[in-house]
């Protein structure tokens, strides 16, 4: 089996919060290498990047809006002005560019066996108010795409974290040059492991 790479963005929320400490910590109790570790100041162009700008995408984002304001029985015309996923997406695309520059963001990249799966499990549900107790998401936060929406504004859900082994891949590349990635042994994969 080959290791996995994931990126961790701790957002806006979770810097001026102070949870940093906390979150880095998460990752490493549970074995995952961290092999990047830095504080950035996003810019536009970066995020655009980061959030990718097809219409898949938009429309993946804005169905699973509309999904969740029929489960509530919301009208998605109200807050957005249309029910089209696409037009949804994109604004909720905006909303990110601007949230992730509003302070410096602190961006992990972690390393391990499974490492997209363990992940997904310790950042919880996208949709904090859905996150599991013992999550990032459901412990720092609870926030609901409802009220994020009436706000204006996006999910504030502490961190952003890879979704695939594709995206981990793409993400650590586009936010760590190569000298900024480390490698070294840790002590606890000698028995973790028979590497
Ligand atoms: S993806 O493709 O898995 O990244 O898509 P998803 O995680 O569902 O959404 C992408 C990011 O958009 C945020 N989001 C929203 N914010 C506010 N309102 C609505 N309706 C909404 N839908 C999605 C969500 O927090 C995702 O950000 P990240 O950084 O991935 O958590």
């Amino acid at each position: 089996m080959k290791k996995q790479k994931a990126l961790i963005i701790i957002k806006p929320d979770g810097v001026q919060r102070g949870l940093i400490g906390k979150i880095v910590s998460r990752f490493e109790q549970v074995g995952l290498k961290i092999i990047g570790l830095k504080f950035e100041l996003a810019t536009k162009e970066k995020i655009i990047t980061h959030y990718p700008e097809t219409e898949i995408w938009f429309k993946k984002v804005g169905e699973r809006t509309l999904t969740n304001y029929v489960k509530k029985g919301l009208d998605a015309k109200k807050v957005f002005g249309t029910d089209n996923p696409i037009t949804i997406g994109k604004t909720v695309k905006k909303w990110l560019i601007d949230y992730l520059q509003e302070s410096p963001v602190f961006i992990i990249a972690v390393e391990g066996y499974e490492c997209i799966e363990i992940v997904r499990k310790i950042s919880g549900n996208t949709i904090p108010v859905l996150a599991s107790p013992g999550t990032i998401r459901g412990d720092f936060s609870h926030d609901s795409i409802d009220l994020a929406n009436e706000q204006n504004r996006p999910l504030r859900n502490i961190i952003h974290a890879s979704d695939t082994v594709e995206d981990g891949e793409k993400e650590v590349a586009l936010w760590f040059k190569p000298e900024e990635l480390f490698s070294y042994k840790k002590a606890d994969e000698k028995f973790m492991y028979s590497d």
